[in-house]
C-alpha cells in the first residue's frame, strides 16, 4: 500500500460524514476486559465508597501521549528521558474550586524506582547536555520520586522525570502508572495516571544490521544498537560531509533545531522533524508495516496510539497528514499540530483556546482539556487498561471524566457547559 493512499488529509476528513458512515460502534471486547482488569487495580470497596465524598479531588496526566527516548546514548541522542507530569487539585463543592497554592503534591512509581541501571544516559550528560547529573536525576532536577510545583496559577507540574520503560523486575512497561498524592489544609487526595515512555525507535528496520533475522526485530537490541547507530552516523557523514563519527556522542538537535529540546540549531540546517520526515518519506514505502509511522514512532509493540480514535478507525495520517506534510519545512514542529476542533463540531462546545495547544488549553471551569480527556493518542477510553485506571478510580467507569460529582458535591441542575466561561 502506498502512503499517499493511506494519507487522508485532515481537510478531506469529514467528521460529520464519518459519523453517518457508522464509525460509532460499541466498545470492543478488548476494552471490556481492560475495564474488568482495572477494577482489580482500583482501591478496595471501602476506599471506593469513600472516594465518592472526599473533600478533595486530584486528577493528573502526562502532557504527551507518548514520550520517546533513546536507550543507548554512547553514539547519538535524539531524545533523552524526559516526562512531564501535570496535576489539578480541586476542592469539591457546589461550585468546585481549583487549589492554586499551599498544597503538597508528590509523585512516585512503585515498581519503577531507578533509571540509571536501565540506560547509560548518566554516563553522557556532560558531553550531550553540558551538565553533570547525579544518577536518577533528570535534566530539570527531578528524580523518580518528587514534588509537583505550581507552574501557572492553576497547574501543578513536575518536568523532566527521567523514567524508562523498564520496570525494576525487568519487564518492559511503556505505560507505567505514577501514584500521585496531595495534601492541603489537613485533607488528602490520591490518583494514579500513566506516564508513557518508550525506546522502541526502530531505525534498525533499515539501518546497520546485515542479519535479516534480527533486522525485522523491533525491540532494542543491546549490543546490536551500536551497529545501527554507527551506520546512521556513517551515512550522515558520507551524504552531508559531516564528521559525526569523530564527535560521538552526537546530539542531533545541536545542528537541527528542535523545539522539543529548546535548541535553535545551526542557521540554514533543516529542523530535526523536517530533516527526518522529508528524507525518509519515500524510503518507508518499502516497509510492509501497515502503519509506516511505527517505523520510528513506538511502534508495533508499544502501539502508542491506543485511544478512542484508533477504535473508531482514525489513525496517525488522518490527523497529521503524510510524512511529507509533517516534514514540510514551513511547518513549526511541535507547535503546528492537529486540533480537536479541526474535526469536531458540536454546537455549544469549545475546543482548544486560540493559539494554544491541546495540552495547554483549558475548558469547563478552568479544568485543562487533558484532565478530563487525557492526552492525545490516549484520549479515553483507551484500548490498554492502564490509561483507564484514573477514570475508573474516580467515577467507576472508563472514558472522559463525565461524572459531575467527581468535582461538584451535588449534580448541578444546569446542563454541562463544555465552554470555558459559562
Ligand atoms: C524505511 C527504512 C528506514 C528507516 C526505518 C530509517 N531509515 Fe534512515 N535511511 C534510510 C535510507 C534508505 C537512507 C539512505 C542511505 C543511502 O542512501 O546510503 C537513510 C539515511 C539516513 C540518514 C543519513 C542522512 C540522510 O540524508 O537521510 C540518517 C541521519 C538517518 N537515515 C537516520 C535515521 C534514524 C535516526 C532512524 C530512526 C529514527 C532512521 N533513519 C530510520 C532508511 C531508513
Ligand atoms: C554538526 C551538525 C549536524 C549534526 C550534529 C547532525 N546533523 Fe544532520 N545534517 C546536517 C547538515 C549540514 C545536513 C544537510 C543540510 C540540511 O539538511 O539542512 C544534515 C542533513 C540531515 C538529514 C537529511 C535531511 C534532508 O532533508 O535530506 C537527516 C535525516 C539528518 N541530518 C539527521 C540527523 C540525525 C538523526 C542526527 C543525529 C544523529 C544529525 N542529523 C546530526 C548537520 C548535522
Ligand atoms: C524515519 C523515522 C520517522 C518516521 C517514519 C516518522 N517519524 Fe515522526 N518523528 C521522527 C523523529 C526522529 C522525531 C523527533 C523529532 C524531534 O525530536 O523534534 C519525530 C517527531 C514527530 C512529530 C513531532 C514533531 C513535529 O513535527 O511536530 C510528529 C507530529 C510526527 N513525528 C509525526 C509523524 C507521523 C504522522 C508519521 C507517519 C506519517 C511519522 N512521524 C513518521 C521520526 C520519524
Ligand atoms: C485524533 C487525532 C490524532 C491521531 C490519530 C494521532 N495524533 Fe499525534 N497529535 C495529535 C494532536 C492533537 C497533537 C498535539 C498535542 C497538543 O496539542 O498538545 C499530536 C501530537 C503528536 C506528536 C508530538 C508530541 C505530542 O504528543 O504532543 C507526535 C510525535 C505525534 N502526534 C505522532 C503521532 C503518531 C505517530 C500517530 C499515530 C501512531 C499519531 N500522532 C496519531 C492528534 C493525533
Ligand atoms: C482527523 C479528525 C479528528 C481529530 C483531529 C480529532 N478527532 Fe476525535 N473523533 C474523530 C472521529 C471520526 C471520531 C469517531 C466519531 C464517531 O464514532 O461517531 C472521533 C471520536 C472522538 C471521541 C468519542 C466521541 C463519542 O461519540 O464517543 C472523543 C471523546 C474525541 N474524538 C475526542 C477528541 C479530542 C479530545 C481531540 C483533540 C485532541 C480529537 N478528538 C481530535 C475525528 C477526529
Ligand atoms: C470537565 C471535564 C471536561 C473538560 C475540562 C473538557 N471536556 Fe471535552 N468533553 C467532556 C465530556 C463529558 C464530553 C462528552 C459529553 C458532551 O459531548 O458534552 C466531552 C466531549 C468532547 C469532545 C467530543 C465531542 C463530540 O464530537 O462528541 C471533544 C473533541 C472534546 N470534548 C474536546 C475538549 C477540549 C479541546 C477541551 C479543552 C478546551 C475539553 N474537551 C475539555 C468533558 C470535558
Ligand atoms: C473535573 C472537575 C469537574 C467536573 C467533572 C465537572 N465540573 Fe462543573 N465545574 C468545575 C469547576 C472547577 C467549575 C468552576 C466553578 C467556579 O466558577 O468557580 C465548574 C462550574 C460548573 C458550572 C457553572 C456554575 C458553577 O457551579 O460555578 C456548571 C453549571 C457546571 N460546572 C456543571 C457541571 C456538570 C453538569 C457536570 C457533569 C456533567 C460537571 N459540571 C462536571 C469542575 C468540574
Amino acid at each position: 500500500m502506498d502512503l499517499g493512499e493511506l494519507a487522508m488529509s485532515r481537510s478531506n476528513f469529514d467528521f460529520e460524514s464519518s459519523r453517518s458512515t457508522g464509525f460509532a460502534i460499541a466498545l470492543p471486547a478488548a476494552l471490556a476486559c481492560a475495564v474488568a482488569w482495572c477494577l482489580a487495580l482500583a482501591p478496595p470497596p471501602a476506599a471506593a465508597a469513600k472516594q465518592s465524598d472526599p473533600p478533595l479531588t486530584l486528577l493528573a496526566f502526562n502532557d504527551l501521549g507518548m514520550h520517546c527516548m533513546n536507550h543507548n546514548f554512547g553514539n547519538l541522542c535524539i531524545l533523552p528521558p524526559y516526562n512531564n507530569l501535570h496535576a489539578q487539585l480541586i476542592l469539591r463543592g457546589e461550585s468546585p474550586q481549583l487549589i492554586e497554592e499551599n498544597a503538597v503534591i508528590n509523585y512516585s512509581f512503585p515498581g519503577n524506582t531507578v533509571s540509571n541501571t536501565k540506560t547509560n544516559f548518566w554516563n553522557y550528560t556532560m558531553q550531550l547536555f553540558g551538565v553533570n547529573l547525579p544518577p536518577n536525576v533528570g535534566l530539570t532536577g527531578n528524580g523518580m520520586t518528587g514534588r509537583l510545583i505550581r507552574e501557572s496559577n492553576i497547574d501543578w507540574v513536575a518536568t523532566g522525570i527521567p523514567i524508562t520503560p523498564l520496570r525494576d523486575d525487568g519487564t518492559l512497561q511503556p505505560y507505567d502508572l505514577a501514584t500521585v498524592t496531595a495534601s492541603y489544609n489537613g485533607m488528602t487526595a490520591m490518583t494514579r495516571t500513566v506516564v508513557p515512555v518508550s525506546w522502541e525507535i526502530s531505525c534498525n528496520l533499515c539501518h546497520g544490521l546485515k542479519n535479516t533475522k534480527i533486522k525485522g526485530q523491533v525491540l532494542p537490541l543491546s549490543g546490536e544498537e551500536d551497529k545501527v547507530e554507527l551506520d546512521i552516523l556513517r551515512k550522515h557523514d558520507k551524504m552531508h560531509k559531516t564528521n559525526l563519527m569523530t564527535q560521538r556522542p552526537v546530539l542531533c538537535a545541536k545542528c537541527h533545531a528542535d523545539p522539543a529540546l529548546g535548541t535553535n540549531g545551526v542557521p540554514g540546517v533543516s529542523n530535526m522533524s523536517s530533516a527526518m520526515h522529508m528524507s525518509h518519506a519515500t524510503r518507508v514505502n518499502k516497509l510492509t508495516l501497515a502503519n509506516k509511522c511505527y517505523a520510528c514512532h513506538p511502534g508495533v509493540k508499544t502501539l502508542c496510539q491506543r485511544d478512542i480514535h484508533i477504535q473508531r478507525g482514525v489513525a496517525c495520517t488522518n490527523c497529521h497528514g503524510s510524512m511529507q506534510a509533517v516534514g514540510d519545512p514551513n511547518r513549526k514542529p511541535w507547535v503546528d499540530e492537529p486540533k480537536c476542533g479541526d474535526c469536531h463540531h458540536v454546537s455549544g462546545h469549545e475546543y482548544e483556546e486560540p493559539g494554544k495547544l491541546f495540552k495547554n488549553s483549558r475548558g469547563h471551569g478552568g479544568i485543562l482539556c487533558a484532565t478530563c480527556h487525557n492526552s492525545p493518542h490516549a484520549i479515553t477510553p483507551t484500548t490498554n487498561p492502564e490509561d483507564n485506571v484514573q477514570a475508573m478510580m474516580h467515577q467507576g467507569h472508563a472514558g472522559v471524566i463525565d461524572k459531575c460529582t467527581v468535582c461538584h458535591t451535588r449534580t448541578p441542575n444546569d446542563p454541562f457547559p463544555h465552554r470555558r466561561d459559562d
